[in-house]
């Protein structure tokens, strides 16, 4: 069975048809030559969506124009990424409102945190759809995004919003993951290799056997990705969503949407019910 042809029906909360990464065997390197080869993520228009010059952005979603403020002269300063907002932000804060509006996902009154969150679209937007969202970056992010948290998320979204610090591979706070998280969302967070496997523990530590990682990642570099999905494989089942499953107008060959789910302790595995594979053709 190659990879492009399975897909299974509903991941997590996610009730849509997902491809399993690395069903046929062939695991992390099979799934970023596939994503590589048949996408050809290079030759796509790079920043589709976004402006970075720019000093906000605007976004209908939700039945509303959302403004987002962005500070491109931070820019210039090393290792700061998340002071404009990246295609990925607008893929899965699209995504989010189309799966919704299509009926297979509900975050109505979940418990939601996004990683990374940058400008806080992809946070927002699900605060709109109705969950209780924690928008979470490094300590010096959090001014612009509560900014943008407070011009877009007003006492009339049918969830909430709220800002908080959270460095990737720090133990978090326990009141994050108690109740526990039911989404774990991030855009352009998989970006450098020396941040993955950080990234990986905070993904493990707010995961729990009922929580759903909706990450939207960004195909600059085949060797990040790779190495990311290698080592989240040993913990999660991993999925790849396909842009037939994306809002109409935000997909991009340069984006790539990855679900993940915890994979059972490994005594109960047995218990798990078989996936449903539905064989179908994708291309
Ligand atoms: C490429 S930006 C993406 C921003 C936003 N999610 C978007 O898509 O527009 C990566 C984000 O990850 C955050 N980040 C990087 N390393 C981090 C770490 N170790 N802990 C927490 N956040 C981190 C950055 O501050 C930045 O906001």
């Amino acid at each position: 069975m190659d990879d492009a042809a399975a897909l299974r029906l509903g991941m997590g909360a996610y009730s849509g048809a997902v491809r399993p990464v690395g069903a046929s065997g062939s695991g992390a390197a099979g799934e970023t030559m596939l994503l590589w080869a048949l996408g050809q993520p290079a030759a796509q228009r790079h920043n589709a969506f976004v402006h970075h010059a720019a000093h906000s952005l605007a976004l209908d979603a939700c039945g509303r124009r959302l403004s987002l403020l962005q500070s491109p002269s931070s820019m210039a300063t090393p290792g700061v990424t998340g002071a404009v907002v990246w295609d990925s932000a607008f893929v899965l804060a699209k995504f989010l409102e189309h799966a919704v509006d299509s009926g297979r996902l509900d975050l109505r009154g979940a418990r939601a945190l996004e990683l990374g969150a940058g400008c806080g679209l992809a946070g927002c937007v699900a605060a709109l759809l109705g969950a209780d969202v924690l928008l979470t970056d490094l300590p010096d992010r959090l001014k612009l995004l509560r900014k943008n948290v407070d011009l877009n998320v007003g006492g009339d979204a049918r969830g909430s919003a709220q800002v908080a610090e959270l460095v990737w591979g720090d133990e978090p706070d326990p009141e994050l993951v108690d109740p526990p998280l039911q989404f774990v969302l991030g855009s352009d967070v998989i970006y450098s290799e020396e941040a993955v496997d950080d990234l990986l523990v905070t993904l493990k530590q707010l995961a729990g056997p009922h929580t759903t990682i909706i990450l939207a990642g960004e195909l600059r570099n085949d060797v990040v990705l790779e190495c990311f999905l290698e080592a989240a494989m040993a913990d999660f089942q991993v999925g790849c969503i396909e842009q037939e499953q994306w809002h109409p107008d935000f997909r991009s060959r340069r984006v790539a949407l990855f679900i993940l789910v915890k994979k059972p302790p490994l005594a109960s595995q047995s218990d798990v019910p078989l996936p449903h594979f539905v064989m179908t053709h994708t291309r």
